[in-house]
């Protein structure tokens, strides 16, 4: 499909990127990244438990030939994540004789200790060449009165993860984009919840530059109005936001399963992407990039999340044919 526009030409007001698990820098996948998009997000191979298995052996062969790709083509690099509560090693919580961390003081100077150390050195390893980082990852839980994931991180030590890793990440890369990345901010007691952790941080001066929204959503989920209300909830912060991991489910419950993507859902993913593109496009002024958590059809997470069952929730098919969905971001008429 050479004769068909790129989404990159056509969304123009910030860069629109794919997130990256497996093979799609080769080959035919490789061509249609570049052609379609301008900005990238290694989607596992930055995590913790790629890039720091065990302590301090620091291992980038995963990531290396990825961020070499997306150099040598031209394309922006999301770094994700530094901190999450998930695919982190268990030696990280474990005192040098092995027991579990429980939040004693020695604990929490060994675990920021660990922290910091992980920041220098993998923020370190990319330098400038990583413009964005998710600094910290899903930290919370709007169930919790103070709104905070009970992750061992915060049970280790309060909120001063958060801050340790923010600072450490400006120290090591004075001009990079520093995000907090939260998944279905677009509910008001999650949006909530991160508005005041992020208020209170940014009045501590903790160099918080941008929130990042993960939207996986679906085709009948969120409305644009309640999308609306997420973005503008953020702009008196003085915050960039960014889209960071965008994926529409054709599936509205768990459980539900298709054989074949019926022809309705897809129809109704292609106007979700369309109403979604273009509120992002209004608000062009508050954000700063647009990404989507895949390439095509053949890979996604969410075949395997929160089920096993065949989805179909990005712009390109398994084939890497252009669906509905790309013609929803492209000619929204
Ligand atoms: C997912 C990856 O896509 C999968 O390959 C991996 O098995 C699990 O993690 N929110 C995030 C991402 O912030 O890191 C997750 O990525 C998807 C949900």
């Amino acid at each position: 499909q050479t004769d068909i526009p790129n989404v990159k030409s056509v969304v123009t007001e910030f860069p629109v990127g794919a997130a990256i698990t497996g093979a799609e820098i080769l080959g035919e996948h490789g061509q249609l990244l570049s052609k379609h998009f301008n900005s990238v997000t290694p989607g596992n191979a930055l995590k913790w438990d790629a890039t720091e298995p065990t302590e301090n052996t620091f291992n980038y062969t995963q990531a290396d030939p990825l961020i070499a790709y997306a150099t040598a083509n031209g394309l922006a690099i999301r770094g994700h994540t530094l901190v999450w509560h998930n695919q982190t090693p268990s030696w990280v919580f474990l005192r040098a004789d092995g027991t579990a961390m429980t939040g004693t003081a020695d604990d929490k100077t060994l675990l920021l200790a660990r922290l910091t150390n992980h920041i220098r050195n993998v923020a370190g390893h990319y330098g400038t060449s990583i413009g964005t980082w998710d600094v910290v990852n899903e930290v919370i839980d709007e169930s919790q009165s103070d709104g905070m994931r009970r992750s061992s991180w915060f049970t280790i030590t309060g909120l001063d993860y958060i801050r340790t890793a923010f600072k450490v990440a400006r120290e090591v890369l004075p001009s990079a984009k520093l995000c907090i990345n939260d998944y279905n901010t677009n509910v008001a007691a999650k949006r909530d919840a991160l508005y005041n952790l992020v208020s209170t941080l940014k009045g501590e001066g903790i160099p918080i530059d941008c929130v990042g929204h993960q939207m996986h959503i679906n085709v009948s989920w969120p409305t644009t109005a309640d999308t609306e209300a997420m973005i503008q909830k953020f702009v008196p912060l003085g915050v960039t936001q960014q889209i960071t991991e965008m994926d529409v489910s054709i599936y509205t419950s768990s459980s539900e399963t298709f054989p074949t993507p019926p022809a309705d859902r897809l129809l109704s993913q292609a106007y979700k992407y369309r109403d979604m593109f273009a509120l992002f496009r209004k608000y062009a002024s508050a954000i700063s990039s647009v990404t989507l958590w895949g390439l095509a059809d053949d890979n996604t997470w969410l075949d395997t999340y929160p089920v096993s069952r065949k989805d179909a929730p990005l712009l390109f098919d398994t084939t890497l044919q252009a669906k509905s969905a790309y013609w929803g971001v492209v000619d929204p008429t």
